[in-house]
């Protein structure tokens, strides 16, 4: 029979996370919008962290960010991970980056090769002290459950190939669990926040036609609440599938009708389209990672977005 944990969880979630005088060893594989922030906070509450890029040429600027800045890059055979043999927390933070297309093989780059790259060093380590590795992956795999309520357990969609390979990834690395080595996917909205203004995105269609489904219930979630949920199965050592969103569960279409209320600009004409093909439409639960004791510091991205327009007048 499974214990139920939740209140342990809670309680645990509330509390200020202590950190050793001594710090931990954390690693975070890919530091780009997310990874770069968490790594800075790990590095400021006293956390050894090394961090990694894909370009040569990043090297230096994220080293002011990390104790050591190391390369990787899926497509190389010279990459050095041995860095993970003595790491006390993983987090795998890749996605494809730098192009506005990106093709299925590049998806396959990473999340194929690049993960297979990645598990083979962690079974490889040689140390039995307790490893903790946290992939983001995403909502994106639940696809089309016509708006509907989706929880972890619910169905995801193997059909589109993207999703395919990233079920690939979470199912390769969970399968790295043992006694010492605890695993957890957290599936993450589309993420926004300093720098990346979705509502920007959906305000540059006022007033115009847009070929696509206005219907469509996606997810969102901030930037700074991503670190805190990764920050928290860190503290937990936890292994687990948790969603990590905000709580908005609105079409596409309600969210810029409000945004352009508020805004006073025309809305936008949903013209609804065949050729969309990696579709979310969903209503996302974040419910059981709230039962860890996760608290949203940003709980609506139109909120955000708002509260920041108005703060920056
Ligand atoms: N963005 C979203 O809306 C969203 C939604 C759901 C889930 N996620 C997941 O959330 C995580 C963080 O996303 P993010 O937006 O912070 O990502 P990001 O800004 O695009 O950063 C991606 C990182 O991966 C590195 N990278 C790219 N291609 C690589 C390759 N071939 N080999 C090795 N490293 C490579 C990049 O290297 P450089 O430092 O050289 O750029 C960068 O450090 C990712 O795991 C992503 O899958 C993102």
């Amino acid at each position: 029979m499974e214990t139920d944990l939740s209140a342990l969880y809670q309680l645990l979630g509330s509390r200020d996370r202590p950190v050793l005088p001594s710090g931990e060893q954390r690693a975070v594989l890919g530091c780009g919008y997310v990874g770069q922030t968490l790594a800075r906070q790990w590095r400021a509450q006293g956390h050894a962290v090394t961090g990694t890029t894909r370009r040569a040429s990043r090297l230096e600027s994220l080293s002011q960010w990390v104790d050591e800045a190391i390369l990787f890059d899926s497509e190389s055979s010279k990459n050095d991970l041995s860095f993970i043999n003595t790491v006390d927390c993983l987090v795998v933070a890749l996605a494809p980056t730098g192009q506005q297309y990106v093709d299925l093989d590049t998806y396959r780059s990473v999340f194929s090769r690049g993960i297979d790259q990645i598990c083979s060093a962690i079974a490889a380590r040689q140390s039995s002290s307790p490893l903790t590795v946290i992939q983001l992956s995403s909502c994106g795999l639940y696809g089309d459950h016509g708006g509907a309520l989706t929880c972890e357990q619910s169905r995801i969609d193997l059909l589109h190939p993207i999703n395919a390979l990233l079920a690939g990834s979470e199912s390769k690395l969970q399968e790295l669990r043992s006694d010492h080595v605890s695993v957890t996917t957290l599936r993450l909205g589309g993420i926004y926040g300093p720098g990346r203004e979705i509502p920007d995105w959906l305000l540059a269609a006022a007033g115009q036609q847009v070929e696509r489904c206005g219907h469509h219930v996606p997810c969102w979630i901030h930037r700074d609440d991503v670190v805190e949920a990764v920050d928290l199965i860190a503290a937990l050592n936890l292994s687990g599938l948790y969603n990590v969103v905000d709580d908005l569960q609105l079409s596409k279409q309600t969210i810029t009708d409000h945004l352009c209320a508020a805004i006073g600009l025309p809305q936008v004409e949903w013209m609804g389209s065949e050729r969309e093909q990696r579709v979310l439409h969903a209503a996302v639960s974040n419910q059981s990672i709230k039962r860890l004791g996760f608290q949203l510091q940003y709980p609506s991205m139109i909120d955000w977005y708002l509260a920041s327009r108005s703060a920056a007048v």
